[in-house]
C-alpha cells in the first residue's frame, strides 16, 4: 500500500467505507487538527490515488482549495502510461489567493501528468443574465464542452458555512444557508445533512446530475469539522473514494 499504515487504519478505512456506504476509504495517520501536515500526507495519497486509476483518452475535472492545492503539489512527476490526458476546472471561481484557485491547480497537475489543460476564466458569484453572456464566449464554450467529458472528478469538500464566508456572499445569503440546514459545500453546490441540494453557485461546471453518473469520484478533506460535511457528501454518490485523515475518521464512526 503507498503509505506507512498504522495497524488498524485498514479496518477503519473498511469501517467508514461501509458506515458511509461508498466504494473506498483511504485514511493518513494522524489527526489534521494536531498537526498541519497530515495535509500533505492527503495530498500525496489522493495523488497516487488518482494515478493509479489513469487511462487513455480521459478527461479529469478538478476542483480549488487547500486539500487540492496539495494534491497538486504532492503529485510526483514521473513516467506518464497514458496518452491523451486533459485536465480541466470543474467549475468556474476566480478565488482571491491564486494558489488555490482551480486553475492554478489543474495547471500544476496536467504539467505532472504531462497532460493538458484549459483554464476555465469564470468568476462565481455572478448575475445569472452575466452568467448567461459570459457562456456563449466561445472560449467559455469550448472549456464548458469538455467539462461534459469529465470522467474522473478530484474535489475538496468543504464546510457550507466556512466555504459561503470565504466566497463572500452576503449576510443575508448566509443566514438562507443555515436555516435551510446547510452543511457542506463541494463543487460550487451546497447541501444539508442528506446530501439535497440547498443552493448552486451561479457559474458554469460540473452539474450535480453530472456527478451523480460518474464512475470515478475521489473526495479528500481534512479535519474534524468536516465530518458532517462528509457525511452529506457521501449520500450523493456511491463510487466515492474518499481520502482522509485518522482524526476525521475516528469523528464519523462516532
Ligand atoms: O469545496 C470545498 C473546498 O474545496 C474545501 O476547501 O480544501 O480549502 O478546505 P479546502
Amino acid at each position: 500500500s503507498y503509505i506507512h499504515r498504522f495497524k488498524g487504519l485498514n479496518s477503519m478505512e473498511e469501517e467508514v467505507a461501509k458506515k458511509l456506504n461508498i466504494h473506498k476509504v483511504l485514511i493518513v495517520p494522524g489527526s489534521y487538527d494536531e498537526d498541519e501536515l497530515v495535509l500533505r500526507e492527503i495530498g500525496r495519497v489522493a495523488s497516487v490515488y488518482l494515478k493509479s486509476i489513469l487511462k487513455n483518452d480521459i478527461v479529469i475535472g478538478i476542483t480549488g482549495g487547500q486539500t487540492m492545492a496539495m494534491v497538486a503539489e504532492e503529485m510526483s512527476e514521473d513516467d506518464l502510461k497514458h496518452s491523451n490526458i486533459a485536465v480541466i476546472p470543474a467549475r468556474g471561481g476566480l478565488g482571491k489567493n491564486v494558489e488555490k484557485q482551480s486553475n492554478t491547480i489543474a495547471a500544476k497537475i496536467a504539467k505532472k501528468l504531462n497532460a493538458s489543460y484549459n483554464l476555465l476564466h469564470m468568476p462565481d458569484n455572478i448575475s445569472k443574465e452575466l452568467l448567461k453572456s459570459l457562456s456563449e464566449d466561445p472560449n467559455i464554450k469550448e472549456v464548458v464542452d469538455y467539462i461534459q467529458k469529465i470522467g474522473i472528478l478530484v474535489f475538496g469538500i468543504g464546510r457550507a458555512d466556512k466555504m459561503s464566508v470565504r466566497r463572500g456572499l452576503s449576510e443575508e445569503k448566509i443566514n438562507t444557508l443555515k436555516q435551510h440546514g446547510a452543511v457542506a459545500e463541494a463543487f460550487g453546490y451546497y447541501f444539508n445533512k442528506d446530501g439535497e441540494i440547498i443552493q448552486e453557485v451561479n457559474t458554469v461546471g460540473v452539474s450535480l446530475d453530472h456527478y451523480k453518473g460518474l464512475q470515478h469520484i475521489i473526495g479528500a478533506a481534512a479535519g474534524t469539522e468536516k465530518a458532517e460535511a462528509i457525511i452529506a457528501i457521501s449520500k450523493l454518490n456511491e463510487n466515492l473514494t474518499l481520502v482522509i485523515d485518522e482524526g476525521l475518521a475516528k469523528k464519523i464512526l462516532i
